[in-house]
């Protein structure tokens, strides 16, 4: 049995968390491939809500959890959010979260390098979540990074670390101006970490090949979005990681013809946190009204999320890079009440039609959208649990967002929690 896919197909926060809990019904195993706590995906079971940033979204579901080599793992969150859910009679066996032997660690020194960072780089600073997750896969590539295999390795780890907290002290105090950590307190920490995560440290690409050649069912959960990539997103306004699919390959230790479907994640209309370019973005009252009825408020940092327009160049986008099987349309119901409705379907550069995303940021700078206006509807839609329950002009947006992206889609969400859900096609029964 191949395995499904769901990924972001803008700048993250689309609803993955809610569609992973769902999906993950049909799943034995739940994979994060890359990234690591600067995401927050949001479940919504009943009335409680649940927030996590390490372990995959298939938690509530009892599922297995893993923790792919390509996420970067600050140890004392993953601790506190696996004893939070064991609080709640989840993860309760050691089995039930595994965690790659070669999965970075990250480490106070940088989560102090990404804030100082941003500091110095003050008006054109990113926007990062300041969790450390740039200067983690900077060390990683740089190989200078320091991986859960070492962590376990109690006679040679403590001489690596002290080399590291040298290193980075010195670059922190002298050229980002920032304060020192300590490396007792570090090794300390160091230390108790070991002791808590030893049970939970596999190759879990051996896990995971074994367990897909014995049939069992797997679903991988991206974090942030396809405009996130290093490579594919608005660079530099990015996150530190691929987070197209083709990083479950190398992120989830995979290869790739393993991955039979993959599910796009958007919303009706487009977010963004953070600093970078946001063609579709909304200053008026339309971006507040999506802020507020959409409480826009970022997972992991409380910030509040621009608002704007459903940009189809960017869901294309996606569509090519990411080899999108079906969408996953979330947030519709936010729509409710607007009178008209506008989707990008192209952008005009120095009076050019194009249709796919530049490069540059001069020309970034220059797209100017051209929108088509569709109706809106009146009707509160949270109750809808199939396209007939919906208004005509809620399902002609919907059909809009299909044709305008090329991908059918496989859910519709009209409410955050679980069952606020139109599913029209599980992907994995195809
Ligand atoms: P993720 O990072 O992609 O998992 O998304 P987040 O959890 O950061 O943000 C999505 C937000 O939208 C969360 O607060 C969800 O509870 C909420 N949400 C998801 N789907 C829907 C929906 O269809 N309607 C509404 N109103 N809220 C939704
Ligand atoms: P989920 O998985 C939205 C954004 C940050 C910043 C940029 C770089 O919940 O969709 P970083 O800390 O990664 O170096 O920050 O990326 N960002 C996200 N935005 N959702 C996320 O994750 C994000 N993770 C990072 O706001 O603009
Ligand atoms: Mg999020």
């Amino acid at each position: 049995m191949p395995a499904v896919a769901v990924v972001g197909a803008q700048w993250g926060d689309e609803g993955k968390g809610k569609v992973v809990d769902i999906l993950a019904e049909h799943a034995d195993i739940v994979v994060r491939f890359q990234g690591g706590n600067n995401a927050g995906h949001t479940l919504v079971v009943g009335e409680e809500t649940t927030i996590v940033h390490l372990i995959p979204s298939g938690v509530l579901q009892g599922k297995i959890c893993v923790i792919g080599n390509g996420v970067v793992v600050d140890p004392a969150v993953l601790v506190e959010e696996r004893d939070t859910l064991r609080k709640r009679g989840l993860l309760e066996a050691d089995e039930q979260l595994k965690i790659s032997d070669r999965a970075h660690l990250i480490l106070p020194y940088h989560r102090a390098i990404d804030l100082a960072r941003e500091r110095q780089r003050g008006g054109s600073a990113i926007g990062t979540t300041g969790r450390g997750i740039g200067p983690t896969y900077e060390d990683k590539m740089a190989r200078d990074g320091i991986r859960f295999a070492d962590l376990m390795d109690e006679t040679g780890f403590d001489e690596l670390l002290r080399k590291q907290v040298e290193r980075k002290n010195r670059y922190l105090v002298e050229i980002l101006d920032g304060e020192a950590v300590d490396f007792d307190d570090v090794r300390e920490e160091c230390r108790r970490m070991r002791a808590e995560l030893a049970p939970h440290v596999v190759d879990t690409s051996v896990y995971l090949d074994k367990s897909l050649a014995s049939g069992r069912r797997v679903l991988f959960e991206g974090g942030q979005g396809t405009m996130l990539d290093v490579d594919h997103g608005t660079y530099p306004f990015v996150t530190s990681s691929n987070t197209v699919s083709g990083a479950i390959s190398t992120g989830g230790g995979v290869a790739p013809n393993r991955i039979g479907t993959v599910v796009g994640m958007c919303k009706a209309y487009t977010t963004r946190v953070g600093a970078g370019p946001f063609p579709t973005e909304l200053l008026d009252e339309n971006g507040e009204r999506l802020q507020k009825d959409g409480g826009e408020f970022g997972a992991t940092t409380g910030r509040p999320r621009r608002c704007g327009w459903f940009d189809a160049v960017v869901v294309r986008q996606a569509a090519r890079l990411n080899g999108l099987d079906g969408l996953a349309i979330t947030k519709l119901d936010v729509l409710t009440g607007f009178e008209k409705i506008k989707v990008c379907t192209a952008y005009e550069l120095d009076g050019e039609r194009i249709d796919s995303f530049p490069a540059g940021k001069a020309a970034v700078e220059r797209v100017v959208p051209v929108y088509e206006e569709l109706p809106g509807w009146d009707e509160e839609i949270d109750r809808a649990r199939a396209l007939d329950d919906l208004p005509k002009n809620a399902r002609r947006y919907v059909q809009a967002l299909e044709d305008l992206t090329g991908v059918p889609s496989f859910l519709v969400s009209v409410g955050a929690r679980r069952r606020e859900t139109i599913l029209l096609r599980n992907p994995f029964a195809t």
